[in-house]
């Protein structure tokens, strides 16, 4: 197969699809991988380190989507790349399109086959390939929400770790699951007071165990929620339903009872954010002011480490690349009930229930016939 994978021109996304070291996998298995010029330049990996383990180097991104069978990206495709889009190509990257009803849209009409990493689910529920990204996210919100308490993001100017007479921060966090445990993990770490939010109980009862009762833990439900956001310093969003669009889960009318220069960092920005007053930023220009308190919405955090996050961003979609790359599309998702989940998109249609349900479109089953 022909796999081609395209530097990432999403605002401040320095991240690239695939390592050396995966590609050199792919190249291994008698695949043809072409990369564009200066993909790797911002996760530090220099063109000669691809074309050493054998990939073709493409200078015209449009090339790369013309020529290859299947495009491995980061991002969601973003204008500029629309005219690439064509029918029965593979698109296999983040496309959250349940938050985005225009993006789906136009990937419909394109008729491209579009791949999800974010729905490839395992029968257990799990999230294989979000969760690499969710742990760096998680990780690294509690790090941006340390910056954005300082006085001159518009903070509280209250430090996380407090110092000794001086209590730490108070950090309260929606979702124990991957992104909202290792915020919790970092948070405690770092010395702050931390309460922990889920509607499954053996997910508050594991992170309370691990944490040896170091944190609390609630039920989600809108009361408690109001009455321990009053006081937070700092509060981080990272609930999921998957393919789905986030559960709003403060109202702007709790925002306002927060403590002016409090901050709200909401990682489930990608599904739309679980906050009322939630909208999109970057890395450029991360934060904003909303009725008093900070807000950091930016819709790529792991993109801000992106050496870190390629190689666990690899690590992940590897296995799942190779398989389709191997075996065909057809039979890699008749093979592979985790990666069927990832198709979102075939032939101008949904496949994907939650996508389907968010923008209010016909969903199809089946579409090749797995069962036969
Ligand atoms: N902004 C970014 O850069 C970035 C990066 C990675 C992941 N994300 C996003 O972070 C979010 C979390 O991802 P994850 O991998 O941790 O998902 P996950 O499935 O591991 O965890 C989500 C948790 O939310 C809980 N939940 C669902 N509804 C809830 C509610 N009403 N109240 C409290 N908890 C609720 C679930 O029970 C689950 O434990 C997703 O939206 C994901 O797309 C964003």
């Amino acid at each position: 197969m022909i796999i081609g994978i395209p530097k990432e021109i999403k605002a401040g996304e320095k991240r690239v699809a695939m390592t050396p070291q995966g590609v050199d996998a792919l190249v291994s298995h008698h695949h043809r991988v072409l990369v564009e010029e200066g993909a790797g330049a911002g996760s530090g990996f220099s063109d000669t380190e691809f074309e050493k383990a054998g990939a073709t180097l493409i200078k015209i991104a449009g090339e790369i989507w013309n020529e290859a069978d299947m495009v491995v990206k980061v991002k969601e495709p973003q204008e500029q790349e629309f005219p690439f889009l064509k029918p029965g190509k593979i698109l296999f990257t983040y496309l959250h399109l349940a938050a985005s009803e225009a993006l789906t849209r136009r990937l419909l009409e394109s008729r491209i086959i579009g791949m999800g990493y974010e729905t490839v689910q395992e029968q257990n529920g799990s999230l294989p390939l979000l969760r690499p990204m969710s742990e760096i996210a998680g990780r690294a919100s509690v790090l941006a929400g340390g910056m954005c308490l300082e006085a001159k993001y518009g903070g509280r100017g209250v430090l996380l770790c407090g110092a000794s007479g001086v209590p730490p921060a108070k950090v309260v966090i929606f979702g124990a699951g991957v992104a909202g445990a290792n915020a919790c993990k970092v948070a405690l770490g770092m010395g702050g007071r931390v309460s922990i939010f889920d509607i499954q109980p053996e997910r508050l009862s594991y992170l309370h165990d691990i944490t040896q009762g170091h944190i609390t833990t609630f039920i989600s439900n809108r009361m408690t929620i109001a009455e321990e956001i009053t006081d937070a310093d700092l509060v981080i969003g990272a609930v999921l339903i998957p393919g789905a669009q986030a559960p709003k889960l403060v109202s702007r009318e709790m925002v306002k009872r927060m403590r002016p220069g409090s901050v709200i960092v909401d990682i489930s920005v990608d599904q739309g954010g679980c906050f009322e007053t939630t909208r999109p930023t970057t890395h450029e220009n991360p934060t904003y002011i909303e009725e008093g308190v900070v807000h950091y919405c930016v819709a790529n955090i792991p993109g801000a480490y992106p050496r870190t996050s390629t190689f666990a961003l690899t690590n992940a979609t590897f296995p799942y690349i190779l398989q389709i790359a191997d075996h065909g599309l057809e039979k890699a998702l008749r093979e592979n009930e985790a990666l069927r989940r990832g198709l979102n998109l075939i032939d101008g249609e949904v496949v994907c229930e939650g996508v389907a349900e968010s923008i209010g479109l016909n969903c199809i089953e089946n579409p090749f016939n797995y069962d036969r």
